[in-house]
């Protein structure tokens, strides 16, 4: 994270004085948290309408798992839909959905909650009751969204799966969570061709106990296999369900999803999140960071649903302060490098919101894309996902930005629901490459092992109080919950993160990445574990060690140690590429390793730990630091070697 300032580039971009006179969010905002943050976020829950008011802002009795909003009821779609259309927006467009083939449907607030109510009443019809969950496995079509603000009407408790998932992944997720209805399409776009998704559905629910039926949208119109009796056209199902359905209310507490996220071991974690608190959250932020102007912006955030960003900042925050927003299906090179300015300029989108890597691989694409396209409209934007590197943030505000636009550097996981550290695009002089300060109601702290660190020094990332959105727990484990996120500073009580980070000295947050075993490659969270596990699941393999290496544009980058079995032949790189093959069908492509290595050995301490801070030396090409606690140095000369 070392970056040198020269002369030329400011340290710091202040808003200007237009920007800052227009701002949701004033400097006000961290005065009134600090003086009284239950009080703040009893008033950034009023921004939403309650069917039953709560009789207490947090009941943290039970920590680490925490009840906001105790005893208030709320519907989190009506919030997100009906409140619209009964305020006489129902005309105005929720959604401009660009398809990847260049297919595009503009659905307004009216159309979204019809939609809703559809998908609502066939649910309801297929048996579905509250508490019950629904797998969603789809690309970034209208009916992703209709399906998942459908569950929240229900209080179904939906699951998405990122449609990028292999059956196996699939499977595990859907016996995990015990979904009874999982919802696909027959295939999905991928750079102008039809790749087929239903058939990975099939696949993964053979067997599958819990799974009552497949609703599958036909969405390329490829042929798929069909299971009478389970499986269940959506125009055959919702579309002629009514329009009209009344929303019920439901606790606070409501489960509303589980999200899979890695975590340090193979098996992933199904994140708990609930209704009241995490709406109230995701709501605040992205009004505030966002600086959402509901009658003017118009709003683009890049992610897929099947992530959080997705989740927090395509579905509930922009839908629940009735913003016009942008969906695309695609990707940014179909057909061709153009296609995201084509799509800023054909919706004069106004506030953008994407990942470093996107950003890197636009810098790589080179900067005459961009100038090609007005983007004149741009005045907001917005980065998730990893450090952004001071060199893609100038870039960034300048060939995207105009050199105007304030740049929201937004830190938060699955597991905080919601953003927790950003600069306030009106309020804050944004620093290049830092996520600065923590947003007002937020208490993240940077400390060593008992206490907050001095300015200029590194520590681990912590939260020291409940927030609203955060988890609620892992599904089925809450055991892992306590373990993973609240033993390491159980006697202070705080959350830990995962994260390491660094305050500078003017206090400002720099987040350095992760200090478990978790690589984080172009935005995506893959455990080492979880890889690991899926090569040793090849016959050929006796043992696997994974690290993230950095790299220029992913941000790390998967390379892989492997030890043949006893007796098998190494046929050099048929077998690597069959062994990360294997990998991207057990997990996903985007797992798929960079870099593979056969090894004749991998270096251990004495007490058979893999040292992988010395297999990173290694996968990044550098010296090889202290080795005297190795069983073996030798063991490097051989990998080297290799
Ligand atoms: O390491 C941090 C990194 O992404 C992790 C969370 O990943 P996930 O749960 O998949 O959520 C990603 C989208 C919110 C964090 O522990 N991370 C996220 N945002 C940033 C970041 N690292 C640095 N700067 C950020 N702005």
């Amino acid at each position: 994270m070392t970056d040198t300032v020269s002369p030329s580039h400011p340290v710091s971009y202040p808003p200007s004085p237009e920007f800052a006179a227009q701002a949701n969010a004033t400097a006000d905002l961290y005065a009134a948290a600090e003086k009284d943050s239950l009080a703040f976020w009893a008033e950034q829950a009023d921004r939403l309408h309650w069917e039953t008011p709560y009789q207490e802002v947090l009941d943290w009795s039970d920590a680490p798992v925490a009840k906001w909003f105790v005893g208030g009821t709320l519907n989190v779609a009506y919030n997100c839909v009906d409140r619209h259309v009964a305020d006489g927006r129902g005309d105005q467009v929720a959604i401009h959905w660009e398809g990847e083939p260049g297919d595009s449907r503009d659905i307004t607030y009216s159309e979204l909650l019809a939609d809703v109510s559809r998908a609502a009443n066939a649910f309801t019809a297929l048996g579905l009751v509250a508490g019950d969950r629904v797998a969603i496995y789809m690309p970034m079509i209208p009916e992703a969204i209709v399906s998942m603000l459908a569950c929240a009407r229900l209080g179904l408790t939906h699951g998405v799966i990122f449609a990028g998932f292999s059956s196996a992944a699939v499977r595990q997720r859907v016996d995990d969570a015990g979904a009874r209805l999982v919802i696909t399409t027959d295939g999905q776009w991928r750079r102008g061709k039809p790749a087929p998704l239903k058939a990975a559905v099939d696949e993964a629910v053979d067997g599958a106990e819990s799974v009552e039926h497949v609703l599958v949208v036909n969405r390329t119109g490829s042929d798929v296999d069909w299971v009478e009796g389970r499986d269940l056209w959506w125009h055959d199902t919702v579309t002629p369900a009514s329009p009209e359905h009344t929303a019920e209310a439901f606790d606070s507490e409501h489960p509303l999803f589980i999200l899979y996220t890695s975590g340090t071991t193979g098996k992933p974690k199904g994140i708990l999140h609930t209704s009241g608190g995490y709406l109230t959250q995701a709501s605040y932020t992205h009004y505030n960071v966002f600086d959402l102007k509901r009658d003017t912006d118009v709003y683009w955030c890049t992610a897929d649903i099947g992530w959080i960003t997705g989740h927090s900042y395509i579905v509930y925050g922009p839908l629940s302060n009735g913003a016009t927003q942008v969906v695309y299906e695609g990707t940014p090179n179909s057909p061709d490098e153009h296609r995201h300015w084509n799509i800023v300029e054909k919706y004069g989108v106004t506030i953008y919101y994407t990942a470093p890597t996107l950003v890197r691989t636009f810098m790589k694409w080179g900067r005459q894309i961009p100038d090609a396209h007005d983007l004149s409209t741009i005045r907001l934007l917005g980065s998730v996902g990893e450090p952004i590197n001071p060199e893609a943030w100038r870039w960034y505000r300048e060939v995207i930005g105009g050199n105007s636009a304030p740049i929201v550097d937004t830190w938060w996981q699955t597991e905080t629901g919601a953003i927790m550290i950003s600069p306030l695009p009106g309020v804050t002089a944004t620093k290049p490459g830092s996520a600065q300060t923590p947003l007002p109601g937020i208490a993240a702290r940077v400390v060593d092992e008992t206490k907050p660190v001095e300015l200029g020094e590194s520590g681990f990332l912590v939260i020291e109080k409940p927030w609203p959105s955060m988890l609620r727990g892992i599904w089925g484990d809450m055991d892992r919950y306590r373990d993973t996120y609240w033993s390491h500073f159980a006697e202070q009580g705080w959350y830990f993160a995962g994260d390491g980070a660094r305050l500078d000295e003017d206090g400002d947050l720099w987040v350095l990445g992760r200090v478990d075993d978790v690589m984080n490659v172009s935005g995506h969270r893959i455990s080492t574990s979880e890889v690991e596990s899926a090569l040793v699941g090849h016959p050929a393999v006796a043992e696997a060690a994974v690290v993230g290496a950095s790299d220029e544009t992913t941000g790390q980058g998967i390379v892989a140690f492997v030890i043949l079995r006893e007796g098998v032949e190494n046929t050099g790189e048929a077998l690597i590429k069959e062994l990360k093959a294997q990998v991207a069908t057990d997990i996903s492509p985007i797992a798929r390793p960079r870099d593979l290595k056969i090894v004749p050995e991998l270096p251990k301490t004495r007490s058979g730990k893999i040292m992988r801070r010395l297999l990173r030396d290694v996968a990044e090409g550098r010296d090889l630091g202290d080795t005297s606690s190795l069983v073996d140095p030798k063991v490097f000369e051989a990998i080297r070697g290799s």
